[in-house]
């Protein structure tokens, strides 16, 4: 086994892929995926040539599942070029053909874990994040399987420029404390909330996901987190 390979055994614990695809999706995964993915080797990854020249700033969303709020966040947004990580080949499928839609030509691909991608992300390169709904682990066993860890914290406070926002929903009680918990006893990342209203309420552009609309339909109320990167020269 390479070492790549026991890396992405370690880190991931999610499927990678569900029911067969469709005719139209296992075309957009062979004929459009490789065009749009992140070069596996590159390191650092050139977020300029990645977006052929044409973006102002980048953005990063970590298990956009089907991409709902992602698709929508590259057509409000063409200016800004979006990196979407999902391991589960379905999603990627169910994005590529949203994206087919509408037309959207600023999203690229990494259908792994985000763990390899921010490894190789260039220091303070992402204006603004996304951790949507991330598998909650409720046994006590599995929760040093949450992506939310100091670990993964420390690896994003390197990918973010100084003030950019890190959005973090989930409908789960418990994620809900422990994502507090580990951001603020971060250094770098402060919650930007003043009133209940900014964190019980996600604001218009941010656009619901699946997920969340299955908290809902079920009865579980979501939180919506917003991290502030902190600047780097009062941080030291
Ligand atoms: C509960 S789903 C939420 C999907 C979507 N964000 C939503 O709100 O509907 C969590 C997603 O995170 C993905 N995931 C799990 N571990 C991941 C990792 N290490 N990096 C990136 N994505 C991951 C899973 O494949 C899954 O699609």
């Amino acid at each position: 086994m390479s070492q790549t390979d026991e890396n992405q055994k370690r880190i991931l614990y999610g499927r990678r892929r569900g029911k067969a695809l469709r005719k139209n999706q296992r075309y957009a995964v062979e004929e459009i995926l490789p065009g749009l993915r992140v070069p596996e080797e590159e390191n650092p990854v050139n977020l300029d040539a990645l977006f052929d020249g044409k973006s102002e700033k980048y953005w990063l969303e970590i298990g956009f599942g089907a991409g709902e709020h992602l698709a929508w966040q590259a057509s409000q947004h063409p200016e800004v070029g979006i990196i979407g990580c999902e391991p589960f080949l379905n999603g990627v499928a169910v994005l590529l053909g949203k994206l087919l839609e509408n037309g959207s030509q600023n999203v690229r691909l990494h259908n792994e874990a985000a763990e390899h991608l921010m490894e190789r992300l260039p220091e303070a390169s992402i204006n603004k994040g996304f951790l949507l709904f991330a598998d909650p682990w409720p046994k006590t066993s599995h929760q040093k399987r949450r992506f939310v860890s100091d670990e993964n914290i420390a690896a994003l406070a390197h990918i973010l420029e100084d003030d950019a926002v890190l959005r973090v929903g989930t409908d789960h009680t418990d994620y809900g404390a422990w994502i507090l918990h580990y951001f603020l006893r971060s250094k770098d990342f402060v919650w930007e909330a003043e009133h209940p209203e900014d964190w019980l309420k996600r604001g218009n552009d941010w656009p619901q996901t699946r997920y969340e609309a299955k908290a809902m339909r079920e009865g579980r109320r979501s939180v919506y987190y917003r991290f502030r990167r902190i600047s780097r020269k009062s941080s030291r």
